[in-house]
């Protein structure tokens, strides 16, 4: 028994030496250690053998045993290795490859164009101040010197948030940055140690103005725009044209030509309109300009007394500018872009432009 048990192992190992795969190892295992395996049939013949006999034949059974066991997990590494290896040299990265591009996010280009105007106010000194968005006609109109039946007081250019119940004075939606300048100039009037003597102002406001309009190519119903205010002493026109010539070129090149044309608004007085010469003509004429070699950017003016009065400064002692332009106009014009209303589309292919 103990020669059967020899090649009984002698015969297992042959075999398993020449597997190279999982599934013959499995079937190998199966036939050599299995239950029905010879080895297995050894065990089953115990019975058979004499008292002296039982535990020589025994141990060495179990040896035999421990030994293809053994064998048949070091084969079981073996071929994990091997399967690895084999996997890593297909498997071979290309780093020629072109590389995919990563799609970041980013800021619309309202803000970015918002950031741009705040960006080159700053740096001329002009202060964010940010006013409410949810106004009362009041600072809407009233201290903004709207005479009573202004048109821009209309059910069609005004979003009114609660119109009953609150008499000449219903509470709506801002239509333009303006009614800041009244906030910051009692802001400032009313922390003033003395209140004849209020401090200077420099500021920009900026943010969401909305129209009750027919929203068109050219006009929509929630806008942007940034509001310039200065009040001081001695504020002359000439500093209103300096200030914006130089914010003109900062924004739109050391060589952009500007014009200021004679304008209206209840709350500035005199009041004016600034063109830019067209930089998509040169000045020349084109669809853009609609041939006139111009565009138009901002409306601006000095203060109006009473609007200064209604702020706390008084109009014999203290002058001011206040200037309000439009991020999205302004970006129209840059980029040639016909139609206001892609900027609430919400279409990455326009987005992704900018
Ligand atoms: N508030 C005006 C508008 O909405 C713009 C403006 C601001 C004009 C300040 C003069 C001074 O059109």
């Amino acid at each position: 028994m103990l020669d059967k048990l020899n090649e009984i192992e002698k015969a297992a190992l042959e075999s398993l030496s020449s597997i190279s795969d999982q599934a013959a190892l499995d079937a190998w295992r199966v036939a050599n250690v299995g239950r029905s395996s010879p080895l297995m049939g050894i065990f089953s013949e115990f019975g058979k053998l004499s008292k002296e006999q039982k535990p020589v034949v025994g141990s060495a059974a179990n040896r035999v045993k421990a030994a293809l066991e053994s064998a048949e997990e070091g084969k079981s590494k073996e071929l994990k290795i091997a399967t690895l290896a084999k996997s890593l040299a297909e498997e071979k990265l290309d780093v020629t490859l072109p590389g995919r591009t990563v799609k970041v996010g980013k800021l619309h280009p309202t803000t970015q164009q918002l950031r741009r105007v705040l960006d080159i106010l700053a740096e001329m000194g002009f202060q964010v101040y940010t006013s409410r968005e949810v106004e009362t006609d009041e600072m809407n109109f009233q201290m903004l010197n709207f005479p009573p039946h202004h048109p821009a007081r209309d059910m069609q250019d005004t979003f009114f948030v609660e119109a009953d119940n609150r008499g000449d004075n219903p509470i709506l939606m801002r239509t333009h940055t303006s009614p800041g300048q009244i906030r910051a100039m009692r802001d400032a009037s009313r922390a003033a140690t003395d209140p004849l003597n209020p401090p200077s102002i420099r500021i920009a406001l900026p943010g969401m103005c909305f129209r009750y309009e027919q929203i068109t190519a050219r006009s929509e119903i929630q806008f942007n725009q940034v509001e310039g205010l200065a009040v001081g002493r001695n504020i002359t026109f000439a500093d209103l044209k300096g200030t914006l010539a130089d914010f003109v070129r900062r924004m739109f090149g050391e060589g952009a030509r500007l014009r200021f044309r004679a304008s209206y608004f209840p709350f500035t007085e005199p009041s004016a309109e600034v063109d830019v010469e067209c930089f998509v003509c040169g000045g020349v004429g084109c669809q853009v300009c609609k041939n006139s070699g111009w565009l138009e950017i901002l409306g601006c003016g000095m203060v109006h007394p009473v609007v200064l009065q209604n702020g706390g400064y008084d109009p014999k002692v203290y002058s001011g500018f206040a200037f309000g332009m439009g991020p999205e106009r302004q970006l129209m014009l840059r980029n040639k872009i016909n139609d206001i209303r892609y900027f609430w589309g919400n279409d990455v292919r326009f987005l992704e432009q900018f």
